[in-house]
């Protein structure tokens, strides 16, 4: 009886969103929705049939990644603002690129990133793969003027040679093998056991009884009718939506409150920027809540510097409701549960 209000939350807020959107699936039908809209995370990723997934490429993929010389100036490495000893960005409200140029959106973290089914804030990218191709090129990134010139730069480096050749059978350094051994690593990046996750498998004690009543709350009020499933990021994966198919809400959804000028959300329009579409204004993929409390600064703009402070804007901004700071407090507390354990990640020796 719990998730009934969420259900039925999850079955109006899209239809509304979403309506006349042929591109982007609805919401599954309820035959398809399970009575709990939660999923433990698995401990690996869906792997796509083109790029299977080989010891070879992830090392590769893994030098690569610590890398600064996939920058133009050999300042910035993927590492540099997807941090993986924190939270897996940057701590930053938007990041700085190569060239010392700041991009308008801020890093989100890349643990468990390989469960997305789009990419980026506003899911303009099919695969992770695509994702690499388009920040080597983005001066606001890698600042690569264009392909050969990092991949030329990385074919002079005997060392690299080798890798390529041992990873994809030929030593011609290919921009596409690049983007494949990185995706592979960054598919390795999984934050299994989480407290959250073992009380989804049984473990009643793993949840303190404060993070156990912001569990119920975030059902209640409503949060899961778009955080929900593996990654508190809707119905990804499993649930009907497949590669290249975001999830996407508005943001704000409840228009004039006074959040819309302190954290100028309005300013960059989402979904509509890449497809142009009316119906996609302040349309976001709703991000996953896993691991959420590593990764302040929050939003599409980092304008929002603490948790407590996004769940307040998030329940004014979402459904027009003002929580109390009780309220908030155990919802931030259940919200904690979701750090899993991360992997220790040491930058490997460069190649020469
Ligand atoms: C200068 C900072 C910067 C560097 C360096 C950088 N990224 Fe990013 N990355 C970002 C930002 C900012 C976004 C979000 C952009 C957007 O949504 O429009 C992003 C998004 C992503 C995403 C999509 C995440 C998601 O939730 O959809 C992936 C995957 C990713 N980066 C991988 C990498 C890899 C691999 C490298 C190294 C080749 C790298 N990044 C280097 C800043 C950076
Ligand atoms: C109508 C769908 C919807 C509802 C309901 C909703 N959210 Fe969100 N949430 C989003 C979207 C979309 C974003 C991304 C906004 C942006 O920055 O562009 C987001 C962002 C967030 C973030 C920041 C994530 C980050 O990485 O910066 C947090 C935290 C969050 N939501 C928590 C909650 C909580 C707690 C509730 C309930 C009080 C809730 N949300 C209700 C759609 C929703």
């Amino acid at each position: 009886m719990r998730f009934l209000s969420v259900w039925f939350l999850l079955a109006m807020i899209p239809a509304v969103a979403l309506a006349e959107v042929p591109e982007v699936p609805q919401v599954p039908n309820h035959q398809e929705i399970p009575d709990l809209p939660f999923r433990p995370l698995p401990k690996q990723v869906p792997i796509p049939k083109d790029n299977p997934q080989t010891d070879a490429k992830i090392d590769l993929g893994r030098e690569l990644y610590f890398d600064p010389r996939l920058s133009f100036t050999g300042k910035v490495s993927c590492n540099s603002c997807h941090h993986l000893d924190q939270g897996g960005e940057d701590g930053q409200a938007v990041s700085v690129g190569a060239l010392g140029k700041a991009g308008r959106r801020s890093a989100p973290t890349l643990w468990n990133v390989g469960f997305e089914t789009a990419y980026f804030w506003d899911g303009r990218a099919n695969s992770i793969e695509d994702v690499v191709k388009e920040h080597v090129l983005d001066e606001t990134v890698m600042a690569i003027p264009a392909y050969p010139t990092l991949t030329g730069r990385l074919q002079s480096i005997t060392a690299y040679r080798e890798r390529f050749a041992a990873a994809f059978g030929h030593e011609k350094v290919a921009i596409d093998d690049v983007a494949k051994a990185l995706a592979s690593f960054v598919r390795t990046l999984v934050t299994p056991d989480s407290p959250f996750d073992r009380y989804l498998q049984g473990d009643q004690a793993s949840l303190s009884e404060e993070a156990v009543k912001g569990y119920a709350l975030f059902n209640e009020k409503g949060c899961a009718a778009c955080h929900f499933w593996t990654l508190l990021a809707g119905p990804v994966p499993g649930l009907s939506f497949k590669p290249g198919q975001p999830f996407y809400e508005l943001f704000p959804t409840v228009r004039g409150t006074p959040w819309e000028e302190r954290l100028d959300i309005l300013a960059d329009e989402g979904a509509y920027d890449w497809t142009g579409r009316e119906d996609y204004r302040h349309m976001w993929r709703v991000p996953t809540l896993r691991n959420i409390e590593l990764t302040a600064p929050y939003f599409h703009n980092g304008s929002v510097k603490t948790l407590p402070e996004a769940v307040q804007v998030m329940s004014e901004t979402q459904f027009g409701i003002e929580l109390s700071e009780d309220e908030i407090a155990a919802i931030v507390d259940f919200l904690k549960t979701q750090t899993g354990v991360r992997p220790a990640m040491t930058p490997p020796e460069p190649l020469r």
